[in-house]
């Protein structure tokens, strides 16, 4: 249904990877079956990664989202670990080893390093996108150059939304 080859270049593979969800939201208008559809668009797009997926953001909590990956942790404070220290800032927050990240919460113990990029709506933040790699310092400045143009995606997308 959705044709996805992966490239090995990492640049050229995140220019399909974003063409790819593009073309996904102008087809589809649900918010979440389209969050389920990037989470698996990314997981299986890119190498490495144990899991990839959304929490978003509602009264002072991250709430679990669309998802790949095992099963994880379904509140989050905002300020509490990666995922709530991105959306407290609105930055996003590459750990090479998530070990050494005081506060960090362990939801699959293979996972060794992580990214999180907030996503946006109407200048708020809407909740976050999360990526997991059991391999230490698996997220270059390629992956947050690749991943940056899709949570910009996705928020443009979002100010769409009612
Ligand atoms: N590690 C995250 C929690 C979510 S799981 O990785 C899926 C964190 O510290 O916020």
């Amino acid at each position: 249904m959705f044709e996805f080859k992966p490239n090995s270049d990492t640049t050229k593979n995140y220019e399909l990877l974003l063409k790819a969800i593009e073309s996904h939201l102008e087809d589809e208008g649900n918010l979440i079956a389209n969050l389920a559809n990037i989470a698996s668009f990314i997981y299986t797009a890119l190498p490495d990664v144990n899991w990839a997926g959304f929490y978003l953001a509602e009264n002072g909590l991250l709430i679990l989202g669309p998802f790949c990956g095992k099963p994880a942790c379904t509140r989050i404070s905002i300020g509490k670990g990666v995922c709530g220290t991105s959306a407290q800032k609105g930055e996003v927050i590459v750990v090479p080893d998530v070990h050494a990240f005081d506060g960090h919460i362990a939801c699959d113990g293979e996972t060794n390093s992580e990214i999180v990029l907030p996503l946006f709506q109407r200048g708020k933040v809407f909740g976050v996108l999360d990526m997991d790699s059991p391999v230490f310092d698996r997220f270059s400045q390629a992956d947050v150059d690749g991943l940056t143009k899709i949570a910009n995606l996705i928020s443009r997308y979002l100010e769409g939304l009612a």
